[in-house]
């Protein structure tokens, strides 16, 4: 029997509903599956176990050799356009992947990888999201890590960026996912009969993505961690902290608090049962007014005048990076302050005062093997 191991990154539930479906396909045509979860967690556990440590159920069954038909499936959604950095993470930690058995397919030993992406879009009627260069990005990783890359598709799912806009409600959700109930069935058959077929990337979708998916990687994802605030309705329950892919969320004094390592997959937004999580308005200010004056920092003359020996474009491009660094230490102090605010009753309400007050949550479709 052949094993057809998926290895899934879903913030909010779509790329795990995609892995599922079709590890229920692959199952129906003689498969066996694993679905192994990518968290911050079994990444540590892969770095400890490939440092010589030891890290006993973390692995699965990862260490063991590929035979001829076996097959690795990630799966992981779309951000801005690239892999999302804690699958990049991942896939690396992996190393060097075991080759398939004596009895290989002809012309390669190495074994074979699938990747499927879910990207987002919000209207059931145009194409309104994108992968942009995330196949082609995830390919290259694998590739270098020994993979032999033979399908890599996307699959148009209702966005989940809940801490932004409303989400879909059921109806315009189920006739999105409907869209794509052929692509699911395509994919099972071909990855079934080990057919290849990698969706084009373009060359605009690497010229865009790229610098895209680098700046939502620095700063982006960082900017979202630190927008989270629990309102009044926050009952300490702690699922938040707990489900947290990149845990990134601590409970201090019984209420949740956001670092830096947010991935921004929108977990636990939609995940809170009294819809208590918000973008914080007074958060967002803090953030816009540290942005607005960094220029008028008065490090600035002193550390242009230190650099005069630089060319001017040279000197700019230091002082620009030094600025955004200490626009992210002002931001982690003010919010030290402000998780400390929380603490009183009434500041509650008006640190976690925002919009999505009054949007929808995302919930994503299940899977009938759940
Ligand atoms: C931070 C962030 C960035 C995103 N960027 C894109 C994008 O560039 N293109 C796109 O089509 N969808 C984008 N999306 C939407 C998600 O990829 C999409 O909703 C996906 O189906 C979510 O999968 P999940 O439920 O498995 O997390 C983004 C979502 C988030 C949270
Ligand atoms: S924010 Fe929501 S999920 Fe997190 S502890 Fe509070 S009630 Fe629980
Ligand atoms: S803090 Fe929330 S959005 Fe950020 S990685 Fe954790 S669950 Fe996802």
């Amino acid at each position: 029997v052949s094993i057809a191991r998926f290895h899934v990154f879903s913030g909010t539930g779509n790329g795990r509903f995609i892995a599922e479906k079709i590890a229920s396909g692959l199952e129906s045509r003689g498969f066996a599956t694993e679905v192994i979860e990518v968290c911050a967690s079994r990444i540590e556990a892969l770095r400890l176990v490939r440092g010589g440590g030891h890290a006993e159920g973390a692995l699965g069954d990862l260490k063991v050799a590929r035979e001829p038909g076996d097959l690795d499936v990630f799966v992981f959604p779309v951000y801005a356009m690239a892999v999302p950095r804690l699958m990049n993470r991942y896939m690396r930690a992996l190393g060097k992947a075991k080759g398939r058995g004596s009895a290989a397919r002809p012309g390669t030993a190495k074994p074979r990888a699938a990747i499927l992406s879910a990207n987002g879009r919000i209207s059931d009627k145009v194409r309104d999201g994108h992968e942009g260069q995330a196949l082609a990005q995830a390919q290259r990783i694998l590739s270098r890590g020994g993979w032999d890359v033979e399908y890599r598709e996307t699959f148009d799912y209702p966005h989940n960026i809940t801490n932004a806009f409303s989400a879909a409600d059921d109806g315009r959700r189920d006739s999105i996912v409907s869209l794509m109930e052929g692509r699911i069935e395509k994919v099972v058959a071909d990855l079934a009969e080990g057919r290849r077929y990698l969706r084009p990337c373009r060359l605009w979708a690497h010229v865009v993505g790229w610098p895209f998916g680098w700046l939502y990687r620095i700063f982006g994802r960082r900017c979202f961690g630190m927008l989270f605030a629990a309102d009044e309705r926050c009952d300490g329950c702690g699922a938040c902290a707990a489900r947290c892919p990149a845990k990134a969320i601590t409970m201090r004094g019984g209420r949740p608090a956001w670092s830096y390592a947010c991935e921004g997959c929108e977990r636990c937004i939609n995940l809170c049962h009294k819809n208590s999580i918000q973008t914080s308005l007074l958060r967002l200010a803090v953030i816009v007014v540290i942005c607005s004056t960094l220029d008028a920092c008065p490090l600035k003359p002193l550390v242009l005048t230190l650099l005069a020996f630089l060319p001017g474009w040279a000197s700019g491009l230091v002082w620009t990076v030094l600025s955004i660094i200490i626009g992210f230490v002002l931001m982690r102090l003010i919010d030290i302050i402000l998780v400390e605010l929380a603490r009183i009753g009434f500041m509650r309400p008006i640190l976690g005062f925002g919009w999505t007050r009054w949007t929808r949550r995302y919930k994503a479709p299940v899977s009938p093997r759940r």
